[in-house]
């Protein structure tokens, strides 16, 4: 288990984790664990080398051996490296989340992605934003927050995000989506996502980011003596 400490924070598609979580990476001067994007990565990098859509072996193997890099532009944006190609944008469409909730039902997809997740739990501290953060991958995590907000709050942020990309989307088929997502997510057999009993839960349908990030940040710096 990791002797660094962890911030786990857990939730559905939309909940705003992922803006959550970079805020609080960056207040906190801790590293940040995506792990979505690594789940994203698993199913565009082994369509790109001809894996079978249902070759299980084929994408953990390929989960197993691909050589991801996580970085930063010179501006400061998000840079995500498979192999020298840049995945940055394409990794977060639609129909690459859709992918990625596909293989991420996986067991064996899951387990070859465990040790790479745990890798990250670097000093002096680590941010992990995903599913089964607080339930498989850190159950031991210092302090574990699970994020939510309504179904409808959910479908409306993602479709606002979206637009501010320029990416073409529609809302209905959006909240379609996020609703065959979250099914998926939750009923699968192997580490669905659930809020485990320790986690604190916060909603944040009628919350700012602003707002969220300081009420996680006032629980770390009390858990952890941090921020
Ligand atoms: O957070 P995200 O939308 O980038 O995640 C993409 C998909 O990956 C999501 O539908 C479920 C899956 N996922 C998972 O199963 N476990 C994680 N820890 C993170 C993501």
């Amino acid at each position: 288990m990791p002797l660094a400490p962890v911030l786990a924070i857990d939730g559905p598609s939309g909940s705003g984790k992922g803006t959550v979580c970079r805020r609080l990476a960056a207040a906190l001067g801790w590293r940040l664990l995506d792990s979505g994007a690594l789940y994203r990565l698993v199913a565009l990098g082994a369509a790109a080398e001809s894996v079978t859509v249902d070759d299980t072996a084929g994408h953990a193997a390929y989960a197993r051996t691909m050589d991801v890099a996580f970085g930063a532009t010179a501006s400061g944006d998000e840079l995500i490296l498979l192999g020298s190609r840049d995945v940055t944008g394409l990794i977060r469409t639609e129909s690459a989340g859709a992918a990625a909730s596909r293989v991420a039902a996986w067991p064996a997809v899951r387990e070859a992605l465990v040790a790479r997740q745990r890798a990250f739990a670097v000093l002096p501290g680590l941010v992990a934003d995903g599913r089964d953060m607080g339930s498989v991958i850190f159950p031991e995590a210092g302090l574990k927050v699970f994020l939510t907000a309504s179904a409808e709050e959910r479908a409306a942020r993602r479709y606002k995000q979206l637009m501010e990309k320029g990416i073409n989307a529609n809302l209905a088929h959006l909240s379609l989506e996020i609703a065959e997502r979250d099914r998926r997510d939750a009923t699968r057999p192997v580490a669905p996502l659930v809020a485990t009993p320790d986690a604190i839960i916060i909603d944040s349908t009628r919350l700012s980011p602003d707002t969220v990030v300081a009420q996680v940040l006032a629980l770390a710096r009390a858990r952890f003596g941090v921020g």
